[in-house]
């Protein structure tokens, strides 16, 4: 047992600006799992992390104690190398589901342990339950079996893979400690360690629609998790990627299963195609496999035979016809010109609104509800046409969807001046 510590002096010592040593890390990790520090004593030192931050040695000993909470998994054993993608969330960010057996049918396993969405951004596992008899929840038997033959898994994370972040990261999330960058870094990188990948990429989202707002910020904190991969010997890369406007034309579960299935066959939105095909080419290099073009995997169907293959297998039916809303409504350009923005957020918390997302994690999230994009940044709009298409089964959720939406789209009247950021804005390695 480690040497216990008064939970009143740790948070005292960050509060007033400290470093904490390892053995009170140690001892405040673990204490709190069991349930010896209680939750508005860590509450404190998260906002005393917050406003204090944390030097790169301490967030290194802090993940480590959130891995050492739960158990870790090994892949070794598998006749292919491993790599993962982790995307710090964003608005329309279906990446996940067309990139997962792309790498795959490039010959990397793919093992995806994925959550579900909070607040305005979606969660992978909540869109694939769109899909009819699909299941989230997989043995670890099951889940190395899948990887073994299919080669890609997207599948619930276990209670068991650091439990000490499934705790915190529910207690951030309630007390306006989410934002941090040292406990963000340190909650990914926790799980992505424990889950035992052979190599990561990262997506950091930055814009109005991601947790960082700007590049510097973002640039830190996927400076943080590549460090923390390092130190421990996996192969980390990042890159920073745009989210002040939604990912592809859609952002709702089922709407973007759908949008998923268009990039498989060879079709759908040019960005979420070019950063599918981006973040792939990222992990083969990662895996030490970048002899393959995944572009033309997506072109030759051999990525859509792995997505029909990996839904199959979790007990999905990829014919199945997904849902549609009982109702929809259209917001329309009241000028004509240039989409010059449209922003991510307001479209997350509409989708949200909407019935796409969840407040707390015990709520139920409706399958076809969300938005849907007609117009890009960029792209020419005339008066009168619709820009959005808002999808919902309950009609009465239309007035609060469309109030976050107030101010969310920009028409300039001449696109000449328009400079809209690039998709991928930035590598870390
Ligand atoms: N995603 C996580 O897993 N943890 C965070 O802290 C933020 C985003």
């Amino acid at each position: 047992m480690s040497q216990a510590f008064d939970a009143v002096e740790v948070i005292r010592a960050k509060r007033d600006g400290h470093r904490l040593s390892g053995a009170q890390i140690d001892w405040v990790i673990d204490a709190y799992t069991r349930g010896a520090v209680a939750d508005e004593q860590m509450s404190a030192l998260a906002m005393a992390i917050l406003l204090n931050g944390m030097e790169l040695e301490e967030i290194s000993r802090w993940t480590q104690a959130m891995i050492r909470s739960g158990t870790r998994m090994d892949f070794s054993a598998l006749s292919r190398p491993t790599v993962d993608k982790h995307s710090t969330g964003g608005v329309g960010d279906k990446i996940t589901l067309p990139l997962a057996p792309l790498v795959a049918a490039c010959g990397v396993a793919v093992p995806q342990l994925a959550g579900r969405g909070l607040g305005h951004t979606g969660g992978t596992l909540d869109k694939l339950e769109s899909i009819p008899g699909w299941r989230a929840a997989l043995s670890n038997e099951e889940l190395f079996a899948q990887l073994e033959d299919v080669g890609a898994v997207i599948c619930a994370a276990g209670e068991e893979l650091a439990p000490a972040d499934k705790k915190l990261y529910a207690l951030r999330d309630v007390t306006g400690t989410v934002e941090a960058i040292p406990l963000i870094a340190s909650s990914i990188m926790s799980k992505k360690i424990a889950e035992g990948t052979g190599a990561l990429v990262l997506d950091v989202k930055v814009g109005s629609g991601a947790f960082m707002k700007d590049v510097e910020s973002a640039r830190q904190l996927a400076r943080t998790m590549v460090d923390l991969g390092t130190a421990v010997g996996l192969k980390t890369v990042a890159l920073l990627t745009d989210m002040a406007s939604p990912l592809g034309r859609t952002a709702g579960n089922a709407l973007e299963v759908r949008e998923s299935i268009e990039v498989l066959s060879g079709g759908g939105p040019a960005d979420v195609v070019d950063l599918t095909v981006a973040l792939a080419r990222e992990m083969l290099a990662a895996a030490g496999r970048d002899g393959q073009d995944p572009a033309e995997r997506l072109r030759d169907g051999s990525a859509m035979d792995v997505w029909r293959r990996m839904i199959r297998s979790q007990g999905g039916d990829p014919d199945a016809r997904l849902s549609t809303a009982r109702d929809t409504h259209d917001v329309v350009a009241e000028s004509s010109g240039v989409l010059a923005s449209l922003d991510a957020y307001a479209v997350g918390v509409a989708a949200w609104r909407l019935g796409a997302g969840r407040a707390r994690k015990e709520d139920p999230v409706q399958v076809a509800a969300g938005v849907e994009i007609h117009v890009k940044p960029g792209e020419k709009v005339h008066r009168g046409q619709p820009l959005l298409t808002l999808h919902t089964d309950e009609a009465s959720r239309f007035s609060r969807a469309l109030a976050a939406l107030d101010g969310a789209v920009e028409v300039a009247a001449d696109g000449s001046e328009l400079t809209l950021s690039p998709l991928v804005i930035e590598r870390v390695s």
